[in-house]
């Protein structure tokens, strides 16, 4: 599973980007909202330090808008992803999208059939939202296994995302039930690097390594 970052802070981006593990980011209107900038340069800004997808989500609710605005978006750089939400007027709007080439990331996924009609509309992405579920007592997880097994049944290329992540144990399950890609906060990403036994070690490595040398230096 390929590693984004579900974020629109372009310091976490930075950190993430400088580890090599990150493949694109997502972002979306309450992420730029609490940035307090300008949403088209922070996109611009986000696109200078990846070249990798960035996920560009576009306000409107009537597809003749979306279309104008995730022109826009599109045109602030080739990476940039429209991120449109599921409803029939993204749906219609992602056709439009398909056609002109733009990549198009169908946000708001909640069920298996809202997956299954963005990927024929034209998505290059859906994002099926595991911790939201999660949330009101439904399984995410397995949202994401029927998506994989749908899309593998079908030979649909469209990418799964498994987005609204809010833990590592959440990344592992989702690497397993086959989602292409998790989209998480630095956070989580940080979180994975961690275990106790790896800085346990760490510090006995260095410890063994200081009593060695000063018995040299005593010998
Ligand atoms: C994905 O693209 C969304 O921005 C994101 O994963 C939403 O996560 P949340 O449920 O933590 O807000």
């Amino acid at each position: 599973m390929k590693i984004f970052i579900d974020t629109a802070n372009v310091v976490d981006i930075q950190k993430a980007h400088d580890l090599g593990i990150l493949s694109g980011v997502t972002t979306n209107p309450s992420l730029v909202a609490k940035e307090g900038v300008d949403f088209k340069d922070r996109i611009r800004e986000i696109c200078t330090i990846t070249g990798e997808s960035v996920s560009a989500e576009v306000i409107s609710l009537v597809a003749e808008e979306m279309i104008a605005e995730g022109r826009e978006l599109a045109a602030i750089a080739p990476n940039v992803t429209v991120k449109v939400p599921m409803t029939t007027e993204g749906l219609k709007a992602v056709k439009a999208f398909s056609e002109l080439n733009i990549k198009t990331n169908v946000t708001l996924i909640f069920s298996a059939n809202q997956a299954l009609l963005a990927a024929r509309a034209g998505a290059t992405y859906v994002s099926p939202f595991l911790g939201r579920l999660d949330d009101i007592g439904h399984d995410g997880i397995e949202l994401i296994e029927t998506i994989r097994s749908m899309f593998d049944l079908h030979q649909i290329k469209t990418e799964i995302i498994a987005a609204s992540i809010r833990h590592p144990l959440h990344v592992q399950q989702a690497t397993l039930a086959g989602a292409d890609i998790g989209t998480m906060p630095y956070s989580v990403i940080e979180q994975m690097t961690k275990h106790p036994l790896t800085d346990s070690g760490i510090a006995k490595f260095l410890e063994d390594w200081e009593k060695a040398s000063l018995e040299k230096v005593n010998s």
